[in-house]
């Protein structure tokens, strides 16, 4: 069986990402579906229309064109109200929701009986590794996180012997090793810095190790739910702090990634110990979409104070649109094949337990617990 998969061209502010790539449309072609690219989907992440087409999609002129007849819908951010109301019933739309800060459009597909998978709800299982797009686009985030620390630094990361004298090999201080935190480790070890990072949880110390960084230990370990970390006492995030605020103030360049499912993003950076960092430090706070990790940081701006420089980026796998769509159009790619049966038909239910969990809104009922939650607090 064959169906129709269409790609609209992302209307988010900056979203410069695409949900599929020419290589993917190949493979889904090659088992029979349609694939239809809006004109100009792809152009900002560098894969202009006649790429797609000659990987054998058809280049949708108008939304209208892209929609009509379309079974299944690939998104990179959650669609607008307006974008619901251009779907039929019974299409099934996948990409990152972000439900919590989308109510009205979880509230608009679950009344037009639009089915919407969730990717940031896919279970962190082994089995799901190869759709986990938190992971995909968290290492491009961390990627680019190290780059903008290096690129707003007035030093050299590196160790340089030169006829102009020896310098000194800067320090990249990375709070939160989690996958983002990880890359930004090995990207500023790449770049010749000196790295040490710290985690919550104690597990991370041995992946800190293994790039060759320094882990600095706290005897915490709050390794919580699923592999997370959970909230400290404010005994523990006194002594987290202390601890934090000195590798602060040694440190050329701080990224930050620290996060907690679901809640506001641990402080961990005040005024005050930005105050006694460096002249020229950097802090690239990728925490700035959930509160920050410093005090200081704007989300979506830079700010400069101390002589310290704040980046607060929002959306930084949007910065490195080509790779970012690659590896997200992969996890699109294997999540799809959950949909399919060996017939290549829709499978009649999503009890698979990654579709079960990542399951939004699905025949008029918003399906997870914690969105549902939300909605009947707001008695929506
Ligand atoms: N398929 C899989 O099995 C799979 C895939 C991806 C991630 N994971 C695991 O999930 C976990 C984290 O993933 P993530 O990067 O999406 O996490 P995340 O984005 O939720 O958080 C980033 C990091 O911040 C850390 N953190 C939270 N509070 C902190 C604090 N107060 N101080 C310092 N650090 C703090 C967390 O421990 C985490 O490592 C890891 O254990 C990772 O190995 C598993």
């Amino acid at each position: 069986m064959s169906f129709v998969i269409a790609v609209p061209k992302e209307t988010a502010q900056g979203e410069k990402r695409v949900a599929t790539v020419p290589e993917v449309v190949q493979k889904l072609t090659k088992s029979g579906h349609e694939v239809r690219i809006e004109h100009d989907a792809g152009t900002s992440a560098y894969y202009p229309d006649d790429l797609f087409t000659a990987a054998g999609a058809k280049i949708a002129s108008s939304r209208t064109d892209l929609l009509n007849g379309a079974r299944i819908v690939l998104r990179v951010q959650p669609p607008t109200v307006a974008e619901v109301d251009q779907l039929a019933e019974g299409t099934i739309v996948i990409g990152f929701m972000n439900a919590a800060r989308n109510p009205e459009t979880v509230i608009r597909m679950r009344d037009r009986k639009i089915t919407a998978f969730a990717l940031e709800l896919v279970p962190r299982i082994t089995r799901a590794q190869g759709m986990d797009a938190l992971s995909s686009q968290a290492t491009a985030g961390g990627y680019m996180a190290a780059i903008l620390g290096a690129a707003n630094s007035p030093k050299f990361l590196p160790m340089l012997t030169t006829a102009a004298g020896t310098i000194r090999p800067a320090t990249v201080l990375i709070l939160g090793a989690g996958v983002a935190g990880l890359m930004a480790i090995a990207t500023a070890k790449r770049l010749g810095a000196v790295v040490e990072a710290y985690d919550v949880r104690r597990a991370a110390g041995e992946q800190v190790r293994s790039l060759g960084a320094r882990f600095l230990e706290l005897e915490i370990n709050a390794e919580g739910q699923g592999g997370y970390a959970r909230e400290l006492t404010p005994e523990e995030k006194e002594k987290e702090q202390q601890m934090v605020s000195a590798a602060v103030a040694r440190a050329d360049i701080v990224i930050t990634t620290a996060s907690i499912p679901g809640r506001k993003a641990p402080l961990l950076i005040t005024r005050e110990t930005v105050a006694t960092m460096r002249p020229g430090a950097v802090i690239v706070d990728l925490a700035a979409e959930s509160g920050g990790n410093c005090e200081l940081t704007q989300p979506g701006k830079t700010a400069r104070e101390y002589d310290v420089t704040i980046l607060g980026p929002l959306n930084l796998p949007a910065q490195v649109p080509f790779h970012a769509s690659q590896m997200y159009a992969k996890n699109l790619q294997s999540f799809l094949a959950l949909l399919f049966d060996k017939d290549g038909a829709l499978v009649r239910e999503f009890s698979d337990e990654i579709l079960a969990a990542s399951l939004l809104v699905h025949a008029g009922e918003v399906h997870h617990g914690p969105t549902r939650e939300l909605l009947e607090g707001g008695k929506s």
